[in-house]
């Protein structure tokens, strides 16, 4: 895959690395998270303050306080974060298919949000549901042995 999907991975590497050096629940080490992530993407996501919570082992609202302290970070309001499961099971079962066909009617490239700010596209290593895979999450919600067919689907249902 390209270089955008290793964009989140990267991130994610990134805050392992901030946990081990600033350790849990550090405020410093999730205003640093949050900076690395402004530097990355040039935004902050929803999804991207669920993660610095869950690494640093705090609830959402406390990353979102401490986005305040922060000048000149930008917050998008996505309305539909969209993630593509890119884990070697559903790779097994024709994920490739299922992402490519998301990213063509998204328009969208992993890590990138739509014009409007209302769409997210990204993918994640897995979601523990592999003998039902090929999977894509919508905004938690799992859809199933997806193809190119439902992905089509969904994208309109998206777009409602
Ligand atoms: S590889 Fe897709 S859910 Fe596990």
């Amino acid at each position: 895959m390209g270089d955008v999907m290793s964009k989140e991975e990267l991130f994610v590497e990134k805050l392992d690395e901030l946990v081990e050096v600033y350790g849990e629940e550090n405020q410093e080490g999730m205003k640093a998270a949050l900076k690395a992530c402004q530097d990355e993407f040039g935004y902050v996501a929803a999804s991207h303050q669920e993660q610095i919570a869950e690494k640093f082992a705090v609830n959402t609202p406390i990353v979102k306080v401490l986005m305040k302290f922060i000048p000149n970070i930008k917050e998008i309001a996505v309305e539909k974060e969209v993630v593509c499961c890119s884990g070697p099971r559903c790779k097994q079962n024709g994920s490739f298919e299922v992402i490519k066909t998301m990213r063509e009617e998204l328009g969208l490239n992993f890590g990138e949000v739509s014009k409007d700010g209302k769409i997210r596209l990204s993918s994640q290593n897995c979601f523990k549901n592999c003998k039902n895979g090929p999977n894509v999450v919508v905004n938690g919600k799992m859809y199933e042995h997806m193809d190119k067919k439902k992905v089509k689907e969904l994208v309109k249902e998206i777009h409602k």
